[in-house]
């Protein structure tokens, strides 16, 4: 196993997972049986082996064309069209990748648009990007989500204007439902190369599909040992026997711990590159969990940075927390401590170490610390961090989330409660359709 759950720092007994083991095999039975709530999306559940091959190779030939034949590549989507596929080439991709010079970077430059109605945050990429050889790959499964809808349709304009309307649809590549929906019938009219995201794969468990395949291939980033690892999570999950399940040891000690009375769960990372992986779990649990009233709310840190921050609250506040970090056991990089005659910084007691063994240290001393503060850590161990661990990763949770949503007793891949602000908003603005709900708001 090169993913390993370790909950022996979570206070639980032998007998607590006993007692939740049965359900989590009949959660799992439904999973898998299809008939459960919600099941018309769970194509992602043997994706990694089902998915469709031509589709995949034509990615791989299109990531090949952007990366040969443009600067920048604008990835327009939000929610799931957007999280997975950041959250994977932030993982993967060096720490300052857009600063580098274009030999060392092997890909273009890659900016996300449209995961936000921020007026200032799209007038500053556009003009960043406006002189540069610009392509597009625009995601929306519904074709119709606003934010997207409105950069696509400024980037759109853009690429018109620079390259004129017959050239810009080598540089417009369409991630979307296979048949319904705007952005369907745009593509199928201008005649952009288009790829599907599957009817039966809702967007937060999307990231191995096009959506999150083409950025991904796009940015430089292996798909296949991506796909690889997601394909070995799927076979190592299809073990009943909890010791040699490491998704089944995960979804027992945060039920348990919930039951406990542990209501919110803490991502902790020690790598930075990790901040967008956390931000994609936090929507992948809190939308599918999030219901009824029910759900664990899932909250993330970046330590030691965030050591300075909720460290304190963690440490020392409402014991209704819990923490599952991730710790990746080897590193690539790694900075040495310099020595320093003087020593007036008294730092010579570590010098001639490497930074990645101090944050280990750290790690170390925050789980002791934070055990001794009352709150139980779940310590998930990655061999390293690179495209077939993080293509692990995903299917992880994913697998994990599924389970712990039918344990709950809720359906874990709807969003109801995701359509509340849009139907406001679309009032507030005046879209037809939506005049009775304006003038109630308005009476409010
Ligand atoms: O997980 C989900 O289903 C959502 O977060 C959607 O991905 C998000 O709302 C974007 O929807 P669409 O892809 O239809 O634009």
């Amino acid at each position: 196993m090169t993913l390993k759950v370790d909950y022996s720092n979570t206070m639980i007994k032998q007998e607590e997972i006993d007692n939740i083991y049965k359900q989590i095999i009949l959660a799992d039975s439904i999973l898998k049986s299809k008939e459960g709530p919600g099941s018309d999306y769970l194509g992602w559940l043997d994706y990694p082996v089902s998915h469709d091959k031509e589709e995949f190779e034509r990615i791989i030939k299109a990531a090949e064309y952007i990366k040969e034949n443009c600067e920048v590549l604008i990835v327009i989507g939000i929610g799931g069209s957007y999280l997975g596929s950041k959250a994977v080439i932030d993982a993967l991709s060096p720490i300052f990748v857009n600063e580098l010079d274009e030999k060392e970077r092997k890909a273009p430059k890659i900016y996300f648009a449209g995961q936000n109605i921020s007026g200032k945050y799209l007038k500053q990429l556009y003009e960043l990007v406006k002189d540069k050889n610009i392509m597009v790959n625009v995601i929306s499964k519904s074709g119709t989500t606003t934010e997207p809808a409105i950069a696509f349709r400024v980037f759109k304009a853009l690429l018109e204007e620079k390259y004129g309307k017959e050239a810009s649809k080598k540089r417009i590549f369409v991630t979307t439902d296979k048949s319904r929906g705007a952005l369907k019938t745009m593509a199928e009219e201008q005649g952009y190369e288009s790829f599907v995201i599957p009817d039966n794969v809702g967007g937060r468990f999307s990231v191995h599909t096009a959506v999150g395949l083409l950025p991904i291939a796009a940015a430089g980033i292996d798909i296949r040992a991506f796909m690889k690892g997601a394909e070995d999570s799927m076979k190592e999950y299809t073990s009943e026997k909890i010791e040699e399940n490491a998704c089944y040891q995960y979804v027992a000690a945060r039920n348990v711990l919930l039951r406990k009375s542990k209501e919110i769960e803490i991502m902790v990372n020690y790598e930075p590159e990790m901040t967008m992986f956390a931000e994609w779990w936090k929507q992948l649990f809190g939308e599918s969990e999030g219901k009824e009233g029910k759900g664990i709310f899932p909250v993330s840190v970046n330590n030691s940075t965030d050591l300075h921050s909720l460290g304190q609250i963690i440490q020392d506040g409402k014991r209704n927390i819990f923490e599952s970090v991730i710790v990746f056991e080897n590193h690539e990089d790694d900075s040495i401590i310099p020595s320093d005659t003087e020593d007036l910084d008294g730092l010579n007691y570590i010098a001639g170490m490497g930074m990645n063994y101090v944050n280990q240290k750290a790690f170390e001393g925050t789980l002791l610390a934070h055990i001794d503060g009352g709150v139980p850590n779940i310590i998930i161990r990655v061999d390293k961090l690179d495209a077939y661990n993080i293509g692990r990763l995903v299917y992880f949770y994913e697998r994990a989330c599924g389970i712990s949503g039918y344990i709950l007793g809720v359906n874990p891949f709807d969003q109801p409660g995701v359509e509340a602000y849009k139907k406001n908003m679309f009032a507030l603005l005046g879209k037809k359709g939506y005049e009775e709900l304006a003038a109630s708001l308005k009476n409010r």
